[in-house]
């Protein structure tokens, strides 16, 4: 069956925004540091990085954002030493098997996207269980990117879409055509983007998707990344004048035709 997207494109459509993001993106980097900073093992910052992400869990959902996405594993992070990588599986089988059901009890979806034939195969069946398990939940909906790429997720929804038959008939690629078939199809687009670790930079992210995303990096690190810390995001959000290519001038008169009406 062909897929859908239900969410407009933010270059196709104004997309709606409000004070709050519906959709908040996160590359949880600074780890290493955190653990470097106090002289123990790059493991000791992971583990901590857990108890952030299971504290910024609770926070948007406690605001209720619809949509948390957090990359936890890059498609490059395979070039990591094989022991970091190992910790890192241990970490995430440990996470799937522990948090689950509590995602669950809080009507929280998840959601897992990335390249899997990568995992070993009791991830892949633990992500399949935790996706089955909490698939109707109707609260936050939380996406962990785990062997992603932002290219990987193009280049993959443009395989299936070019195995369509309508697609070799019609020899022309919009948009709508094309996004059906990327992974994060059933999420609007992200309207913020936070890294902490002070990097500055998308890192393969979510490419495509991040077109008129507002941009927030924070020196942070991911580990010390708590409610104040995503509240002091939201607060640089609601800051912004999302223009979407028009005019500061047009959004203005757009908001007093709304007071005179
Ligand atoms: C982010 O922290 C976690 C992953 C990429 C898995 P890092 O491990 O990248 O931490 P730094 O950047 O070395 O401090
Ligand atoms: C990005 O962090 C990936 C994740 C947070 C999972 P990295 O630490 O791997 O990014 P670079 O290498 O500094 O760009
Ligand atoms: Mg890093």
């Amino acid at each position: 069956m062909k897929p859908r997207a239900p969410h407009a494109s933010s270059t196709v459509a104004i997309p709606p925004h409000g004070e709050l993001p519906r959709h908040v993106a996160i590359i949880m980097d600074g780890n290493g540091r955190w653990a470097k900073q106090r002289h123990l093992p790059r493991l000791a910052g992971h583990r901590k990085g857990v108890e952030a992400v299971r504290a910024t869990v609770k926070a948007c959902a406690e605001r209720g954002i619809g949509f948390l996405t957090l990359f936890a594993f890059s498609s490059e992070n395979w070039r990591r030493p094989p022991d970091e990588v190992a910790l890192l599986m241990q970490l995430f089988i440990g996470a799937l098997e522990n948090e689950v059901n509590k995602l669950h009890r809080n009507g929280i979806r998840l959601r897992v996207i990335g390249e899997r034939s990568r995992f070993d195969p009791k991830i892949q069946a633990l992500i399949a269980e935790g996706e089955r398990l909490t698939v109707d939940n109707r609260g936050l909906t939380l996406t962990i990117a785990a062997n992603y790429g932002g290219r990987w997720d193009i280049l993959q929804a443009l395989s299936r879409l070019s195995k369509e038959d309508s697609f070799r008939e019609k020899g022309e690629i919009r948009e709508s055509d094309l996004t059906p078939y990327l992974s994060m199809n059933y999420a609007p687009e992200p309207d913020l983007f936070v890294r902490t670790g002070g990097e500055k930079r998308v890192s393969n992210f979510l490419l495509w998707q991040l077109a008129y995303t507002e941009l927030h990096f924070t020196d942070t690190l991911w580990p010390d990344f708590d409610a104040a810390a995503l509240e002091a995001a939201f607060e640089s959000y609601r800051a912004r004048e999302r223009r979407f290519g028009r005019t500061s001038e047009q959004l203005e008169e757009a908001k007093r035709a709304v007071i005179d009406a």
